[in-house]
C-alpha cells in the first residue's frame, strides 16, 4: 500500500519542523534566503487552509509533504502554485509518491498546471528530471551605501499617481510584450483586470511609482512597494516591479539610473534588501538584473497537468 496519505491536524507540528530545516539549508546555501519562520503561524495556515496537504508516513515517520493551493489566474485560467514551504522530501521516489497522490486531485478540481517555487541551482533539477521548465526567476540584492549616479540633463523623476493611468497601461503592455504575452491574445476581462490592478497599485499609499520624463514626455517607470511577508525573503525587503523604458530610450542607461535612484530611496528609507522578478524568457531583463547585482533565489518553474 502507497504510504502517502492526506496530511491531518496532528501532523502540522512535524510538516513545520522540516519546512523549518529546508529553510535552514536553503539559507545556508544562498545567505539572500531569509531561514526566519514562524511555526506557530505556519501550523495555524495549514490548519484553515482549504486545500489538502499529502504526507508520505513510513510508520509514523513524515518523510515528505506536498501542498498546493488550487485557483483561477486571469491569464493562465485554473493552475495550482506551492511555494518554497508547500514541499519537502530527502528521497525522489518520495517526491514521486507525492506527486502523484497530489496531481490525481489537482487535475479533479480542474487544475492545467502545476507552478513550483524552487532554490535556484540546487533545487531544480528533480523538478526539470519531472518534465517542469523554469518560468520566472525571483532575485535579491542586499542593500549597503547608497549609490552614485547623476541624471543626465533634460531627465526628472517624480511620483505618479491615478493621472497617470494612460502612461502607465502604455508601460504595461511594453511589459506584457517583453514577457512573450501577445497584446491582442488578451481577453476583454483579462484586461479590465490588469486596468483594475494597475488603478489599485496608482492609489495604494504604500507603493511608490516612480516616472520618468525627458524635456517632459515620460521615458521610464519602476514601482516600489514594502514586500509583504514572504517565505524565504527577509524582513525589511522594498519589491522592484514594472521597470520599464520606452523603446527609443533604452541601451543609454537609463535603467540603471532609475533602479540607483530608486535603491537610494530605498536605502534612505531603511529597507535593508531588494527583490525583484523576471521572466526567464525575458532576455534584456535577465541581463538587466544581473548587472545591477540581483542574484536569483528561487524560480518558479512549471509542468501542465494535462499529460
Ligand atoms: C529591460 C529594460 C528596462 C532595460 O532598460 P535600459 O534603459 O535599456 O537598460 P540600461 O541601458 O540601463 O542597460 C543596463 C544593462 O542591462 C542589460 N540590457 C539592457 N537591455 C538589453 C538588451 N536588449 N539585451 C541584452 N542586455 C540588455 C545590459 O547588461 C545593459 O548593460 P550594457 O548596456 O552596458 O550592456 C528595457 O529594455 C525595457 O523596458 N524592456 C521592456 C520591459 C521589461 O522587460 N521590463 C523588465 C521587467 S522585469
Amino acid at each position: 500500500m502507497s504510504p502517502v496519505r492526506r496530511g491531518v491536524k496532528s501532523d502540522a507540528t512535524a510538516i513545520a519542523q522540516r519546512v523549518a530545516d529546508q529553510l535552514s539549508r536553503d539559507a545556508s546555501v544562498e545567505p539572500l534566503v531569509s531561514k526566519h519562520f514562524s511555526r506557530h503561524d505556519f501550523e495555524q495556515a495549514l490548519a484553515h487552509s482549504a486545500s489538502p496537504v499529502w504526507v508520505e508516513d513510513s510508520s509514523g515517520l513524515l518523510r515528505g509533504h506536498l501542498y498546493g493551493a488550487t485557483f483561477d489566474d486571469p491569464l493562465n485560467g485554473r493552475q495550482t502554485w506551492t511555494g518554497p514551504d508547500g514541499y519537502s522530501y530527502e528521497f525522489e521516489n518520495v517526491l514521486d509518491n507525492l506527486c502523484d497522490w497530489a496531481y490525481r486531485e489537482w487535475r479533479e478540481s480542474g487544475s492545467a498546471a502545476h507552478l513550483v517555487w524552487a532554490l535556484a541551482g540546487n533545487g531544480t533539477q528533480d523538478w526539470i528530471e519531472r518534465g517542469y521548465h523554469v518560468v520566472s526567476v525571483r532575485g535579491s540584492l542586499a542593500l549597503g551605501e547608497t549609490f552614485d549616479f547623476t541624471w543626465p540633463a533634460g531627465h526628472h523623476v517624480r511620483r505618479g499617481d491615478g493621472a497617470d493611468l494612460d502612461i502607465a497601461l502604455a508601460f504595461d503592455a511594453l511589459i506584457d510584450l517583453a514577457q512573450g504575452i501577445q497584446l491582442d491574445s488578451l481577453t476583454d476581462d483579462q484586461r479590465e483586470s490588469n486596468e483594475a490592478d494597475l488603478v489599485d497599485l496608482l492609489g495604494d499609499p504604500d507603493c511608490h511609482y516612480h516616472l520618468v520624463e525627458v524635456d517632459g514626455v515620460a521615458a521610464a517607470q519602476c514601482v516600489t512597494f514594502p514586500l509583504p511577508p514572504l517565505r524565504g525573503s527577509h524582513d525589511d525587503t522594498v519589491y522592484l516591479g514594472s521597470l520599464a523604458v520606452e523603446p527609443r530610450w533604452r541601451r543609454r542607461g537609463l535603467a540603471t539610473v532609475l533602479v540607483h535612484a530608486v535603491l537610494n530611496h530605498a536605502i534612505e528609507d531603511g529597507f535593508r534588501f531588494a527583490e525583484v522578478r523576471w521572466h526567464i524568457d525575458n532576455e534584456e531583463a535577465t541581463s538587466l538584473w544581473s548587472s545591477l547585482g540581483f542574484r536569483p533565489t528561487y524560480v518558479q518553474l512549471r509542468r501542465s497537468l494535462r499529460t
